[in-house]
C-alpha cells in the first residue's frame, strides 16, 4: 500500500480491514491518543517490520480521563501526527469521533482485580476501565494479529494482557521498550505542556530511577522511598504522587528487595500542573 488511507468510521475500517484479512495479510496496530512522538513511532516501526498491515489509531478516549482538564488540555495535533504517520509509511489511520466509538453510553465494568487497584488505578479512578474498554472496542473493529504497546504505562501493559486472557482474545500483546529523550526523560505526548523551566528539571525523574535501580541492595525499601521523596519534592514545583516497587506480574508491592525477581519501580508525579509516570526495571 502506497498513500496513508484515513477512515472515521467503523464500518469503513472494518470492512477494508476484513478484505485485507480475508486476502491474507496481518494486520499491526498501534493505538493512540495523538501528539505523536519518536515513542509512538518506534510501535509504529516495529508494527510496519512485523505485518503486512500498520494499522494505527487516534482517539482521545473520554471515558478513560479521571479529570476533565487534563482531558480539555490533552494535545490534539491530527495535521502533524499525519504528517508523521505518512513518513513512516504507515498504511491506515483510524480516527473516530466520541460519537462513532459510543453510540451508547458506556456500562462495561471488567475485573482485573488487584491489578487496577494500585497505584495509577488508585489515583486515577475508572481509568483502566476506560482503558480496557476502549482497548477491546478497537480490537473488535481492527481485529489485529498484533498490536503494540509501550512499557511506559506498565500497569496498563500487564492490563491489556490480561484482558486479552480474559476475554480469550486471538491478538498477540507486543510489549515495547521506553523510549527517552537523551536527557532521559521517558517520550511522552504529556511532555508538550510543560514550561520551559520544568523541562529543565523533567530529567530528575529517570536519574531518581537510574539511583534506585543502581543502589537498591545498600537500603532497605523504607530509605530508598525516603530518598525518592526528597529527592523529587525538594524541586520546584515538582510533587510525587506515588513511588512503589512491585512485582511485574501481579503489580503487587515488595516487602523485601533482596531475593524479590521480576520487580520494577515506578513513579508518579505532577511537574507543575502536568502529571507524568515513568518506570525502570530493577530485575
Ligand atoms: O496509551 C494510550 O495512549 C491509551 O491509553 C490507549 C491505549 C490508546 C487507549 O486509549
Amino acid at each position: 500500500m502506497e498513500k496513508l488511507k484515513i477512515f472515521n468510521t467503523v464500518k469503513d475500517t472494518s470492512e477494508f480491514l476484513t478484505k485485507q484479512s480475508s486476502d491474507g495479510r496481518t494486520i499491526g496496530f498501534v493505538p493512540t491518543m495523538g501528539a505523536l512522538h519518536e515513542g509512538h513511532l518506534e510501535l509504529m516501526r516495529r508494527a510496519k517490520l512485523e505485518n503486512d498491515i500498520l494499522v494505527c489509531s487516534i482517539f482521545v478516549n473520554p471515558i478513560q480521563f479521571n479529570n476533565k482538564e487534563d482531558l480539555k488540555k490533552y494535545p490534539r495535533t491530527l495535521e502533524d501526527d499525519i504528517r508523521k504517520l505518512e513518513s513512516i509509511a504507515c498504511d491506515v489511520l483510524f480516527a473516530p469521533s466520541a460519537q462513532e466509538m459510543y453510540p451508547e453510553k458506556e456500562k462495561t465494568v471488567y475485573d482485573f482485580g488487584n491489578l487496577d487497584k494500585v497505584m495509577e488505578g488508585q489515583h486515577r479512578p475508572g481509568h483502566f476501565n476506560g482503558v480496557a474498554i476502549v482497548v477491546k472496542k478497537l480490537f473488535d473493529i481492527i481485529q489485529p494479529d498484533k498490536a503494540y504497546f509501550g512499557e511506559k504505562d506498565f500497569q496498563q501493559l500487564v492490563i491489556i494482557q490480561t484482558l486479552v486472557k480474559q476475554q480469550n482474545l486471538s491478538v498477540e500483546i507486543v510489549p515495547c521498550p521506553i523510549v527517552r529523550e537523551k536527557d532521559g526523560l521517558a517520550m511522552s505526548s504529556r511532555n508538550k505542556r510543560l514550561s520551559p523551566e520544568e523541562r529543565k528539571l523533567a530529567p530528575i525523574i529517570f536519574k531518581t530511577l537510574q539511583f534506585v535501580k543502581n543502589n537498591f541492595h545498600k537500603f532497605s525499601i523504607e530509605e530508598i522511598n525516603k530518598h525518592v521523596v526528597s529527592e523529587i519534592n525538594s524541586n520546584p514545583g515538582m510533587k510525587l504522587e506515588y513511588f512503589e516497587i512491585v512485582d511485574k506480574k501481579t503489580l503487587s508491592p515488595i516487602t523485601n528487595l533482596i531475593g524479590s525477581k521480576d520487580s520494577i519501580a515506578c513513579i508518579a508525579l505532577f511537574l507543575g500542573k502536568v502529571r507524568l509516570i515513568d518506570n525502570i526495571a530493577i530485575f
